[in-house]
């Protein structure tokens, strides 16, 4: 089969909590041509406690660029036509590492750890009125275990050999994306020390008014500001690749993974909003040029800037911890399924989950309710449950989650969503779309192409300046089609199940006081 393929291609990394991508996209119509995926070990060395390896991060990029590559070389598609590398990544994730080295001087402490717990409550001490609001105006963001401030604290005030590399100026902070890029462009042999904005805006040290690092908050978290990453836009070439078989391709584009999912989803425009099911579930709006500041338990993030000269966007963002993750648990905790993929067939084999209700808390609550004492439940069980009821529930738990951040976000908004956007792994999963829109009651619209997070960075890259392949002209993404979800059952009932859901919820709070 001999594969023609007309115009320039975009690669696009996307490494997520649970696992990495390489997609190469056409870079006019959007077209998928090849991918290849990796799943990443997650380590929970102590309750609550979450990590990965860097160096195993690293590993299964190259390896997904490679494997990518020799799929396209298999279909006779010329890989010296992909003009540009976009990176998206899971947030907040934090690694320090050693530039002359070229080694992580710890394990990451993923976004989801919740070891910084008694960190948050020691500096609340010091915050005036113990507000964990405080620092929302200048952040965004509560003070919260979620944020890389706090896990950067605690690696200084735990990690002797971080200290140490602090003192003789050889360490380096950075989220995965600066993580990867670094490494990317070369590591100890000169690779580039970057962030992009909407990373940047993640840590809590950043002025998301300003644009640019906050020296009171570093001074506030006690963080030493020449081991942080230079904040640039999310478009504009970085660095090149100094290794594997797209060596000398610029890496252009770079985005928070659920910043590049509102991008590839299109939504530039205010008002416009997406959810996006992965490990956790995101729910972002976009609201232009200015930042909105939530009343209802929603952060205030940025949401891109797609150029050095080019304005920069907000959002307001609903955060769930535990979506995809739970499916995870159910297959690794569990062991009631081998795949992920089962847990549709458990559920669509009950159609119900016969009363029970599951709260995967986790990692505490997230939004709208911010709780970390509160943990996971599964209540309402009888004699008759059985693991198909309980397949049923998790998959609920994903739908109950985004009514609730999508009701706050029709709060500080003003004007109710009339459809849901989605995209992420788990929308492949029909069951769960269904559901989704029954629980709503408004319609679900979903991609064809279910890659949003990676078709954003592909398309920040290719718009990048000096790489112009991509126009960010919505009309020519031709290979993009949708499939909707109406919602079917009555909406008492989906209230009376609503209103169950949130009693569970209470029941989940404050069990870890
Ligand atoms: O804030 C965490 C988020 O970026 C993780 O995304 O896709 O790994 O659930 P994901």
């Amino acid at each position: 089969s001999h594969r023609v393929v007309l115009g320039p291609l975009v690669g696009s990394i996307d490494q997520g909590t649970s696992s990495t991508r390489f997609l190469v996209f056409n870079a006019k119509t959007a077209e998928l041509l090849s991918h290849h995926q990796v799943e990443i070990k997650q380590k929970f060395p102590k309750e609550g406690w979450v990590e990965q390896d860097p160096k195993e991060i690293l590993q299964s990029v190259y390896e997904c660029v490679e494997k990518t590559c020799e799929k396209l070389n298999q279909l006779n598609v010329d890989i010296t036509n992909i003009k540009a590398i976009g990176v998206s990544n899971q947030r907040e994730t934090t690694v320090v590492w050693d530039k002359t080295t070229g080694e992580p001087l710890y394990d990451a402490i993923v976004w989801l750890d919740l070891r910084t717990q008694p960190t948050v409550e020691r500096l609340l001490k010091i915050i005036p009125g113990e507000n964990k609001s405080f620092f929302k105006t200048r952040t965004g963001l509560p003070l919260s275990t979620y944020f890389s401030a706090v896990k950067l604290r605690w690696l200084l005030d735990n990690v002797e050999e971080i200290r140490q590399a602090v003192r003789d100026g050889r360490a380096m902070f950075g989220t995965i994306d600066s993580w990867l890029i670094w490494s990317l462009t070369g590591g100890k042999n000169g690779g580039v020390h970057c962030t992009d904005i909407t990373n940047a805006s993640r840590t809590m040290l950043f002025n998301i008014h300003s644009l640019e690092w906050d020296s009171e908050l570093c001074h506030f978290f006690d963080v030493p500001m020449e081991i942080l990453p230079k904040v640039r836009s999310s478009s504009e070439i970085y660095g090149l690749m100094k290794s594997g078989a797209l060596t000398g391709v610029p890496i252009s584009g770079c985005l928070g993974d659920q910043s590049a999912a509102l991008v590839g989803q299109m939504c530039f425009k205010d008002g416009q909003a997406k959810n996006t099911y992965g490990t956790g579930c995101f729910l972002l709006c976009n609201t232009g040029q200015k930042p909105v500041l939530s009343e209802h338990g929603l952060l205030t993030t940025v949401a891109y800037k797609l150029g050095r000269d080019k304005p920069v966007c907000y959002a307001l963002e609903g955060s769930v911890a535990i979506a995809g993750a739970v499916v995870r648990w159910l297959r690794d905790n569990l062991g009631i399924v081998k795949s992920s993929s089962e847990v549709e067939k458990l559920a669509a084999e009950v159609g119900t989950s016969y009363g029970c209700y599951f709260v995967p808390a986790f990692s505490g609550l997230y939004a709208p309710y911010w709780e970390p004492s509160a943990r996971g439940i599964i209540c309402g069980l009888t004699q008759f449950t059985n693991k198909n009821h309980i397949a049923f529930a998790a998959l609920e738990a994903v739908c109950f989650q985004t009514r609730e951040i999508l009701d706050a976000m029709n709060k500080d908004c003003g004007i109710p969503l009339s459809e849901l956007q989605v995209d992420g792994g788990m929308t492949n999963n029909k069951i769960l779309m269904q559901l989704q829109a029954d629980i709503l009651c408004i319609p679900v619209v979903k991609p064809s192409m279910p890659e949003t997070t990676a078709l954003g960075a592909a398309m920040a890259a290719g718009a990048a300046e000096g790489v112009g392949v991509w126009s960010l002209n919505p009309g020519d993404l031709t290979a993009v089609t949708w499939e909707r979800f109406e919602p079917q059952i009555n909406p008492e009932e989906s209230e009376y199940r609503y209103a169950r859901w949130k009693k569970a919820v209470m029941k989940s709070m404050g069990w870890e006081t």
